[in-house]
């Protein structure tokens, strides 16, 4: 049963690490959640995270009961006040973690990707239908403004059917190292990483068509350029560049049932300029969401460009947070269903599972 009380929705936080931070800090600016306790198996983090929030509560005031700290997710989850759950642990743990919260009847925030395997995308999504809870995965980039603003025309129809995407991701130096780094903690490198954002993104605007056949291809050639110190890169809080067992740049051809096509590539670690770019090819007009919103269109038999004019064309992470935490708040309570269900979290694991499988076994895979 969704929370029904008007009292702000009582948050628990799994996972203390560096995207625990931003959803803490957008929690902390919904005035209908309440951010109740942080766990981490490393307890003196959450103690920390737990602390940094008490404080911010407070300069925001909106002074509470001090923030509480636990060494496991179970532990947080015997706390009565705790009714909606962000999961914020590394990949291997995502699905464990995130059945647990729905067998505990509340609803669940899990980071992205939704799990590393099918298996265990399969497993939240079987707690869900079983549960009272619901789930939302951490596509963060579908609540950016642009991506908003891009979803408006798109529902309008001002692209037509999408029959062609293209997202490039392409670090040059941005392997997180640590966890991130062991394939079988995170299930991969750049492409279930940050490469799972990007499809996601192309997919929601395709209108999430059925993946029907995959062309993948990986490289390790580089590995993590650990040693590259002049470029801040995202980083684990384990941050350890001494291992390395992911791949450094992954490319995909993905074909959908209805003939439409999308192109990845993506990578951590590359000689060449860092790009980051996501088109979309409609039958009545085109877009580019990134690296800057722009729409193409034909008028009076002449091509135009149309420049929205908006706080930001480009993805803007600090109101996607806030956009994603309060969609996850009114999602928990029941008064919407979430635009990032966990149904659209297991398609992009079985498309990333066939990326790798492809890129294994050298052939197409067919889904
Ligand atoms: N939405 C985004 O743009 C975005 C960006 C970065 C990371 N992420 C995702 O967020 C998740 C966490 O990434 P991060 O960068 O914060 O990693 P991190 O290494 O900084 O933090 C992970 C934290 O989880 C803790 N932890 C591990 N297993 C746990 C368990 N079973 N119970 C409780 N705590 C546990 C670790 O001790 C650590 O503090 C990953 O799934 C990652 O893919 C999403």
């Amino acid at each position: 049963m969704a929370p029904s009380s008007s009292a702000p929705l009582g948050i628990g936080v799994v996972g203390g690490g560096s995207i625990a931070e931003w959803h803490l800090n957008s929690y902390a600016n919904n005035p209908d959640a309440r951010i109740v306790a942080v766990a981490d198996v490393d307890l003196a983090r959450a103690q920390a995270r737990a602390a940094q929030c008490t404080a911010l509560a407070a300069e925001l005031g909106r002074a509470a009961e001090p923030v509480r700290a636990y060494a496991s997710h179970t532990e947080l989850l015997a706390d009565a006040d705790v009714e909606a759950v962000s999961v914020c642990t590394r990949n291997d743990t995502h699905s464990s973690v995130a059945v647990d919260v729905l067998a505990s009847g509340r609803s669940a925030l899990v980071e992205k990707p939704m799990a590393r395997t099918v298996a265990e995308a399969e497993a939240i999504v079987a707690a869900e239908a079983a549960s009272d809870g619901v789930v939302q995965v951490g596509y963060v980039r579908r609540w950016s403004p642009n991506a908003q603003v891009l979803k408006t025309f798109a529902d309008a129809g001002d692209l037509g059917p999408v029959y062609y995407a293209k997202a490039t991701c392409l670090r040059q130096a941005g392997n997180p190292g640590g966890w991130f780094a062991d394939r079988e903690v995170s299930g991969g490198g750049p492409l279930i990483d940050v490469g799972v954002h990007f499809l996601d993104l192309a997919w929601w605007f395709m209108g999430a068509p059925k993946a029907q056949a995959v062309s993948g291809y990986t490289s390790d050639r580089l590995g993590n350029r650990g040693n590259i110190e002049s470029l801040t890169r995202w980083k684990s809080a384990d941050y350890d560049v001494s291992k390395n067992s992911v791949e450094d740049l992954a490319g995909a051809v993905v074909r959908f049932e209805g003939g439409a096509v999308l192109h990845l590539d993506v990578s951590y670690s590359l000689h060449g300029r860092p790009q980051i770019g996501l088109a979309l090819f409609g039958e009545r007009g085109g877009a580019e969401l990134e690296p800057a919103l722009t729409l193409f269109t034909e008028q009076h038999d002449t091509i135009t460009e149309v420049v929205p004019h908006v706080d930001s064309r480009s993805f803007d992470i600090v109101p996607a947070f806030q956009n994603e935490i309060d969609g996850f708040v009114r999602a928990a309570r029941g008064l919407e269903p979430s635009i990032a269900p966990a149904a659209h979290g297991l398609e992009m694991v079985k498309i990333v599972t066939a990326i790798y499988e492809s890129a294994d076994k050298g052939t197409e895979i067919t889904l």
